[in-house]
């Protein structure tokens, strides 16, 4: 298939990731973490985020989500989500089945959650016939590409701390956030308070490995059982963790986001202003999402791959990704351009 917008997950292995897995492809070395470059990748977290903090890797996102926010619940708590995050959405009910608890809502345009919303659901503290809200999830970036602002994040945080509620973030794609904002990843982490972090890996270049990092080392303390007991423990683990000591150690996160961001503005540029296209969210990270023509969707489709995210409204969501083209997105952009110049009636799809 040729390069498209369907998702960071749809590009291959980031060259530099795939050397690195190379060049720990020799001789033997012990499994279960128990390895010197599991070693010295962990050592790389530490320094990123703090000698507070600890760090485990599994297998993918899902399982991170799961994981991070079963050190933070029992099953008579709940969760504070926006109603378009993935952990609600996307994770066929990953959470609720392996943590037992309940998944609070929140409502959202943009996939950001606000404390006014959170407050109403606290009224009920202590009543023993209803789930007690104990964890707030927040994506960073949202699923709908957006961006919370640090002092957004720190109201958060510290609505979080006067409720006794702990603090998870979804960071599948944090890379692209602290490059959009101009911050390292400790800024957007541990110095606001948050307690467990999912880290993504995937959706960023690497080819499979995602880590759970704790700023609160007690929240970790029976991780590596929970995590064998839910099939998350990787044997080889030295395959994650140089993809990671590559991907850490280096500039690469940076480059990669840099141009991911670079790629996704270049995009919404183009696509701006093209009759029958609007454009529904702010690009803060690697995500467009418009609302096209019904008759668009197929043409666009041949020149590059996306999802239609709303079938309704055929609001669409184009991601770009270290791979992303200049070549590709004007492409896709002239074809746009070119379908704009139908007959209106034919744009809505009418007419054959
Ligand atoms: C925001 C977010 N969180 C978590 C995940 C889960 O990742 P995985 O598909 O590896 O389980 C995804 C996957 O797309 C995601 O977009």
């Amino acid at each position: 298939m040729k390069t498209g917008f369907g998702s960071d997950n749809h590009s291959g292995v980031h060259p530099e990731i795939f050397k690195a897995m190379a060049e720990v492809n020799v001789g033997h070395e012990p499994s279960y973490g128990t390895d010197e470059i599991s070693r010295r990748a962990l050592k790389i977290f530490e320094k990123h985020f703090g000698a507070g903090s600890e760090t485990h890797f599994v297998f993918n996102g899902t399982a991170a989500n799961v994981l991070a926010l079963g050190s933070l619940v029992q099953s008579h708590h709940a969760i504070f989500a926006s109603v378009f995050s993935h952990l609600s959405n996307d994770e066929c009910g990953a959470p609720e089945k392996w943590l037992g608890c309940k998944i609070i809502n929140l409502p959202s345009k943009d996939g950001k959650i606000k404390v006014s919303d959170m407050q109403a659901h606290l009224i009920r503290k202590g009543d023993q016939h209803c789930s007690q809200p104990h964890a707030i999830s927040v994506t960073q970036p949202t699923e709908y590409g957006t961006l919370y602002s640090i002092d957004e994040l720190k109201e958060i945080a510290a609505f979080a701390k006067q409720n006794n509620l702990l603090l998870h973030m979804d960071g599948t794609r944090l890379y692209n956030a602290a490059v959009a904002l101009g911050v390292d990843l400790y800024t957007l982490t541990g110095a606001i308070g948050i307690d467990v972090l999912s880290l993504g890996g995937t959706k960023n270049g690497l080819m499979f490995g995602e880590a759970i990092v704790f700023f609160n080392k007690e929240l970790a303390r029976d991780f590596k059982y929970r995590r064998k007991q839910a099939l998350q423990l990787p044997s080889k683990t030295r395959f994650i963790a140089a993809q990671f000591e590559r991907f850490l150690g280096s500039d690469l996160w940076r480059e990669i986001a840099r141009h991911s961001l670079e790629m996704a503005q270049l995009l919404r540029g183009e696509l701006e202003g093209v009759s029958g296209i609007e454009i529904t969210q702010k690009t803060q990270s690697n995500a467009v999402f418009a609302k096209i023509p019904k008759a668009f969707v197929s043409p666009l489709r041949e020149q590059g791959f996306f999802y239609v995210w709303d079938e309704l409204t055929f609001e669409i969501r184009l991601m770009t990704t270290y791979d992303t083209q200049k070549e590709d997105v004007l492409a896709f952009a002239n074809k746009a351009k070119e379908l704009a110049k139908m007959p209106t009636a034919a744009k809505s799809g009418d007419l054959k």
